[in-house]
């Protein structure tokens, strides 16, 4: 990007507007509003570099508290009761940059429970978990092995959630603040939609579900459990490849086959049980 843009005319503010949107850069916000208008703080005389203050960090971004009026998971009897409560938590900052709550998709009674990262562009457009790209291997994947999203047969369906229920700006990583202030309301959907099994959908909420930092290329494919609050007793988890990632490394989709194929033998099995 050149040092100084030219957007002394109409015509060239729209060029490097667009450059930017190809770019990427398609949302003007921090995680926290920043009040540029607010005074700059005097500058002082240059000190010696011995005395000069170490480079500002940035304060951890910690979970703001919740006014008193505010709903509580508990309080939600079911999903739609809890969309509609999380719809209302402004306090959350995410909550204020989002477009739309994206809490669920598919068939509450499934014995699958998917869960994905955080909701990208599209899914805050439409308000629906995984519905651009990504979201669209996956469907194909779960064809594969007899599974939808639509299907109103719990023994073929699945419901498909994420451990974020906002988009984060500009489809940054979610933080561990973000992520723990959703952790009470994603423990209440556990208890409403009792899984009897849960596929992760990449690193994030493979590590915060399965409760172990190593990375998804050690994970996936292997059988874990998970031990949520909201669970009564700890469920069969398992970890995969995350679709986004299997688009921009598709050699990769063998793997994804074969952990599939263990899904479905885990449904087989219950089926015969
Ligand atoms: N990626 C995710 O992890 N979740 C979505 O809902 C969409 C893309």
């Amino acid at each position: 990007m050149p040092d100084k843009l030219d957007i002394s005319t109409p015509d060239a503010a729209l060029f490097w507007l667009r450059w930017q949107l190809d770019m990427g850069a398609d949302e003007a916000i921090a995680p926290d509003p920043l009040d540029r208008l607010a005074a700059a703080p005097p500058k002082s005389a240059p000190q010696p570099a011995a005395q000069r203050a170490q480079p500002a960090q940035p304060a951890p971004i910690t979970a703001p508290p919740a006014p008193e009026n505010a709903p509580a998971p508990e309080d939600c009897h079911t999903l739609e009761e809890l969309r509609a409560a999380l719809d209302t938590l402004h306090h959350f900052p995410l909550r204020r940059t989002a477009r739309h709550t994206v809490l669920t998709d598919g068939n509450p009674a499934s014995r699958v429970l998917l869960v994905g990262e955080a909701p990208g562009r599209e899914e805050d457009l439409k308000g629906r978990p995984f519905v651009g790209r990504a979201g669209q291997l996956l469907d194909r994947m779960l064809a594969a092995i007899g599974l939808s999203r639509g299907a109103g047969d719990p023994a073929q369906s699945v419901l498909i959630t994420n451990v974020l229920f906002w988009r984060p700006p500009g489809n940054r990583k979610p933080t561990e603040a973000e992520l723990g202030f959703c952790a009470p309301w994603f423990a209440r959907l556990l208890e409403l939609v009792k899984p009897r099994v849960i596929v992760t959908l990449g690193g994030t909420p493979t590590q915060r579900l399965a409760g172990t930092p190593q990375g998804i290329m050690r994970l996936r494919g292997k059988w874990l459990q998970c031990a949520h609050e909201g669970l009564d007793a700890p469920v069969p988890l398992l970890p995969m490849l995350h679709p986004a990632y299997l688009l921009r490394t598709p050699v990769h989709k063998r793997l994804a086959w074969r952990d599939l194929l263990s899904l479905r033998k885990f449904l087989d099995d219950l089926d015969n049980d």
